[in-house]
């Protein structure tokens, strides 16, 4: 039987981490070099390394036996500690009416531009999971390039803005950012708040990594500065480092209550509720306690002390721009000093970049630069540092947090040599490359 396939799906691209995930699998098996047999340098996936915090596990293996459907919008235990929790950390003072839970934020945001009319503009570098939800949803869209700060700049916002005729635009920004570690700071969204009330832009703000800002007390919520027209979105794939759990939130704009009904209408019809004991493991995650607390403390510290290694290594490499991690365990090395080089050894993409770090002797793999919505040409690369044991770092953390400079170095050493080692390798290509 031959099937046939909607056009509308043929049309779209295999979002990008499905692409590399065939692509390590591939390059791996075909691979006959010894080295091979120990798997790869890995820089490419964002996911934390850490375990499901115990007090979840407990909770999930107790809720075991809750067979019964859920409410749509969640259960009422889940949204009032959803509403504690972002009182608590985020400041923001929203009613558990705001708050709907979803399978995870990626589907959240999926779901926010399927009701939202308008055209979406997308800040890059971006996150690889945007771009293909907003082709196969058809919308309009464009690009919007930040500028050498890697950020937002309020100005272009705006001419961009004056260009699209649509009543409503949609702005996709994600702070703390993938794939750069920045952060926005009060003023940065101010400015761009200011723009999005004169141009009607309503903004998706996926802070998905917010409670890994490495000074805490640094992180703001857009959702604190641009409440009328924020949507809010995070959970506990990278916080909690439960990913698989598959368990998102959406804290809807003031005043949104049409809006809301709306939305509840997408969520019964295509997935009903997010499954319950999931929802009541939830719960002890986003209920305050001292066990949290200290999670999210040594978690977000461990991440800034690889950041913090791995920067400082990539700048020594002569010519290499980077961005300097404020949060979650990613940066964006920029290799395009070695264009020239590469391109006489026929390295003309980043795509290319990415396979040839692969292969032998190098075995490291990164994120290139068209996978994170840059143009082809662009030898930027996302570096996820997150390639170690996060069980056993985190308990070297606990017996003895490293202080200075040279103990942090240290314990990067003892904890993340496979890490260390990639960023060796790193090195040694480029210096190759010039040599070549
Ligand atoms: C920026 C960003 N947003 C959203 C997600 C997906 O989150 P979730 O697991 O909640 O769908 C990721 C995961 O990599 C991400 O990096």
């Amino acid at each position: 039987m031959k099937f046939i396939v909607d056009q509308q799906v043929e049309d779209i691209e295999m979002p990008e981490n499905l692409k590399l995930n065939t692509f390590l699998q591939e390059f791996h098996s075909s691979c006959d070099q010894p080295e091979c047999s120990f798997g790869f340098y890995g820089f490419a996936f964002g996911q934390s390394p850490f375990p499901v915090p115990q007090l979840i596990q407990n909770a999930l293996i107790k809720n075991a036996d809750k067979g019964a459907y859920a409410a749509v919008p969640g259960i009422p235990e889940l949204r009032s500690a959803i509403s504690k929790y972002n009182k608590h950390y985020f400041e923001l003072d929203v009613a558990p009416e705001r708050i709907y839970v979803g399978p995870g934020t990626k589907e959240l945001i999926f779901n926010l531009l399927e009701i939202l009319h308008g055209t979406v503009i997308l800040p890059t570098p971006a996150w690889l999971g945007y771009l293909p939800q907003i082709r196969f949803l058809q919308k309009n869209y464009h690009m919007l390039p930040t500028r050498a700060n890697k950020k937002i700049s309020p100005t272009d916002l705006q001419k961009l803005s004056l260009r699209l005729q649509d009543r409503q635009k949609i702005l996709i920004l994600n702070n703390p950012n993938n794939p750069t570690g920045l952060l926005y700071d009060r003023l940065e969204l101010e400015e761009i708040a200011d723009i999005c009330r004169e141009q009607n832009i309503v903004v998706i703000s996926d802070e998905i990594y917010a409670q890994t800002t490495f000074n805490f007390s640094k992180f703001v919520s857009m959702g604190k500065i641009y409440p009328e027209g924020t949507f809010v979105t995070n959970g506990l794939s990278k916080s909690h480092a439960a990913g698989g759990y598959r368990l998102g939130y959406v804290v809807f704009p003031q005043h949104a209550s049409d809006l809301k009904s709306q939305f509840k209408k997408i969520l019964a019809t295509e997935y009903t509720a997010v499954s319950t004991p999931i929802q009541h493991a939830a719960v002890e995650g986003f209920e305050i306690s001292k066990d949290m607390d200290e999670y999210f403390e040594i978690t977000r510290n461990i991440h800034r002390i690889m950041g913090e290694y791995v920067y400082n290594s990539l700048l020594e490499i002569e010519g290499v721009k980077v961005t300097k991690p404020e949060a979650t365990f990613y940066l964006l090395a920029d290799f395009n000093a070695f264009a020239t080089d590469l391109q006489k050894v026929k390295i003309n993409t980043s795509q290319k970049l990415s396979e040839s770090l692969m292969v032998h002797p190098y075995h490291t793999a990164i994120v290139g630069g068209d996978s994170l919505v840059l143009e082809r040409t662009d030898f930027s690369a996302r570096i996820a540092y997150v390639d170690y044991d996060g069980a056993k770092v985190y308990q070297s953390y606990k017996k003895q947090i490293p202080k200075t400079h040279s103990e942090r170095t240290e314990f990067v050493k003892n904890n993340a040599p496979k890490m260390v080692q990639g960023i060796k390798m790193i090195a040694k290509f480029f210096e190759d490359i010039r040599n070549k």
